[in-house]
């Protein structure tokens, strides 16, 4: 059910269908040398999937990555597990006034999870500043809807959907995105700030995971930022 990515590292993909695209969507896991487990972008619950993470440790730390991405599923987790902190993206505290959240997610991590996972926000955009993550042990970097990762593996409207929209065979950001920066300075700094984090795998919310040459070609899906 649970990918281990890397050690201590987890992924669950799972379908999603978006317009009509078969995007998918992944859910990350990252386990801290306590075993407390630290989650971005959770999936609904089902039996299977609750013993599957208190197999892999303590879930304590429920993440989104922004407003928009990652936050349906969150107050499951405050049910099922009684350690669990939520946490809220930029806006979202705003946006899920039926949310308790126990902390804000900033531009620096929190020290409960700053040796192994620190944390960056994606600025500039008109309405969605996303916060990236990146775990330093397996050199990964986890993002939600900034760029996504579409290729061979979807069906055959999502190909010809993401090739219309210039999202297809690598890391890209999406259109809208580029389109609506309010700040293109902001955001070049943003991406030059996680480009200072020394990663060599990619973990898309929509998409594949890339392996190969991933630092480049993040660089690269971002080089209309000047
Ligand atoms: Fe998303």
């Amino acid at each position: 059910m649970f990918t281990e990515v890397a050690p201590e590292l987890f992924v669950l993909s799972e379908p999603l269908s978006f317009y009509g695209f078969q995007i998918g969507r992944n859910m990350v896991v990252v386990r801290l040398p306590n075993d407390d487990l630290f989650v971005n972008s959770p999936a609904k619950l089902t039996q299977e999937r609750v013993e599957a993470l208190n197999d892999l440790g303590s879930v304590r730390y429920v993440t989104p990555s922004s407003k928009l991405h990652g936050h349906a599923h969150m107050e499951e987790y405050k049910r099922v597990f009684p350690d669990a902190e939520l946490f809220a993206a930029p806006g979202l505290d705003r946006r899920r006034t039926d949310l308790v959240f126990d902390g804000l997610l900033g531009s620096a991590p929190d020290s409960r999870w700053a040796g192994v996972v620190d944390q960056a926000p994606f600025l500039g955009h008109w309405w969605l500043t996303e916060i990236e993550f990146f775990h330093r042990p397996s050199k990964t970097l986890i993002v939600g809807d900034i760029c996504y990762n579409l290729g061979p593996e979807t069906p055959l409207k999502t190909r010809l959907g993401m090739r219309l929209l210039g999202m297809y065979g690598d890391i890209t950001v999406p259109r809208d995105i580029r389109y609506t920066m309010k700040n293109e300075t902001a955001g070049r700094q943003s991406v030059d700030r996680i480009l200072e984090w020394e990663f060599e795998r990619v973990i898309v919310g929509h998409g594949r995971i890339a392996e190969r040459d991933a630092k480049r070609r993040f660089r690269d899906a971002f080089d209309w930022l000047h």
